[in-house]
């Protein structure tokens, strides 16, 4: 058997041609091209498309898969009854995993189990459009807002930011939005992906493997950090603000305290790409809210602390964090949209895991005792 790795660190899981984080030249290449050049050229829709089909639309292809991701007449309005019955202090990450679940019985069972490459294609992609609007509605309706349905005339993220806000927003927000959902949109083999195609290995349907990607996400190692990254941020503001934020982060560190948005297990010392590119929008957004230009300051400083201390930088949920709340958008919502945004990344997993499937099968080091008589 081979070597142990505690957390497969370093562990080859699969072979894939969606993308890879190249560490040493500082690139997240997705399907041959670099992220950081899509997200300051391209959409989240074109983006996508690339990612789940492996080339980037043309006119045509672009306009006829943006009209499905604005579509919601697969959505059924049982699905919102569905949002409606969760307890009110749920967590939005769990009503849309039980939403997922409830959408895949809307499929006739051979449609939901058939794991051809075109049906999985066709299920993926109504699922961005659905996995957005019980985004949006689970907090709204959490909330007792209105709900909002999808406005074809809108783009994908002025759309999704819309239902969220529940206002008209400005083609800056919306812009910086579409930029964050690009970052967000494929990573390699984080856990949720590995989740994902764990799940699609058993040749399992996209819904199953959707739950199972959420689920894994919610977690504060990984998607979770940038609602906690806010969290901290809002707690040394409250507490005495860039004054202090020196001192906060080193009692944590001395503490044995992690500090959320920081650190990654494959950048490990190294700046994410993805949080370099964004932080420059922070500047452009800090003007929104009153307290926007000091939780700045806040965040330069943990900043520096961190590269100071403990050689290390920010992922890229540190900036989304904060750009978030520049934005106005409810914490609750932080993780489920990172979640959004990663179901085309899912999608691209799942069929690429079906298309040349071996089952997920590891082994253990066995500790416990052996040769007990009964
Ligand atoms: C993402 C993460 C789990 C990866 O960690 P990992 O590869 O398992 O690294 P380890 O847990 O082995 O940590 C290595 C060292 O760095 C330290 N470290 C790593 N991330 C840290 C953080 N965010 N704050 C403080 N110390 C951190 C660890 O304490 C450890 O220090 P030590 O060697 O002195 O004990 C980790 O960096 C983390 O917990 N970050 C915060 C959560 C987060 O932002 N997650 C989003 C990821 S995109």
């Amino acid at each position: 058997m081979s070597e142990f790795k505690p957390g497969l660190d370093g562990v080859i899981a699969t072979d894939t041609s969606i993308s890879y984080l190249d560490v040493d030249n500082e690139e997240i290449v997705i399907r041959g091209y670099d992220l950081i050049e899509l997200a300051g050229a391209k959409s989240y829709p074109e983006v996508a498309y690339l990612v789940i089909n492996g080339e980037l639309p043309n006119h045509k292809q672009l306009t006829n898969f943006e009209k499905i991701l604005l579509d919601d007449s697969t959505f059924p309005n049982e699905a919102y009854e569905v949002l409606k019955l969760a307890p009110k202090k749920s967590m939005v990450m769990d009503i849309i995993r039980t939403g997922i679940s409830f959408l895949a019985g809307f499929n006739d069972e051979s449609d939901l189990m058939n794991t051809s490459h075109e049906s999985n294609l066709n299920k993926g992609i109504r699922l961005i459009a659905e996995v957005a609007i019980l985004t949006a509605n689970s907090h709204r309706i959490l909330n007792n807002q209105n709900i909002i349905k999808p406005d074809n005339s809108k783009s994908f993220a002025e759309n999704f930011l819309g239902m969220i806000l529940g206002h008209k927003i400005s083609s800056k927000e919306a812009e910086i939005f579409d930029k964050i959902l690009i970052c967000y949109i494929e990573h390699e083999m984080p856990n949720s992906t590995f989740a994902a195609r764990i799940i699609g290995s058993t040749l399992s349907d996209m819904y199953g493997a959707f739950v199972g990607g959420i689920s894994s996400l919610k977690g504060p190692l990984h998607g979770g950090a940038n609602e906690a990254a806010i969290h901290m941020l809002l707690d040394i503001e409250s507490k005495g603000g860039s004054k202090i934020a020196d001192k906060y982060i080193m009692d944590k560190l001395n503490n044995k305290e992690r500090i959320m948005g920081f650190g990654h297990r494959v950048y490990m010392k190294k700046y994410d790409p993805r949080a370099l590119f964004l932080r420059d929008y922070i500047a452009e957004l800090e003007s929104n809210i009153q307290n926007g230009k000091e939780l700045h300051k806040i965040y330069k400083i943990v900043e520096e602390v961190m590269a100071r201390e403990k050689g290390l930088y920010p992922n890229t949920d540190y900036p989304i964090a904060l750009l978030f709340y520049l934005l106005g958008i409810p914490i609750p919502l932080y993780t489920p949209i990172f979640f959004a945004s990663r179901t085309s990344g899912l999608i691209a997993h799942v069929i690429e895991q079906h298309n040349n499937n071996r089952l997920f099968r590891p082994r253990v080091l066995y500790t416990g005792p052996r040769g007990l008589k009964l």
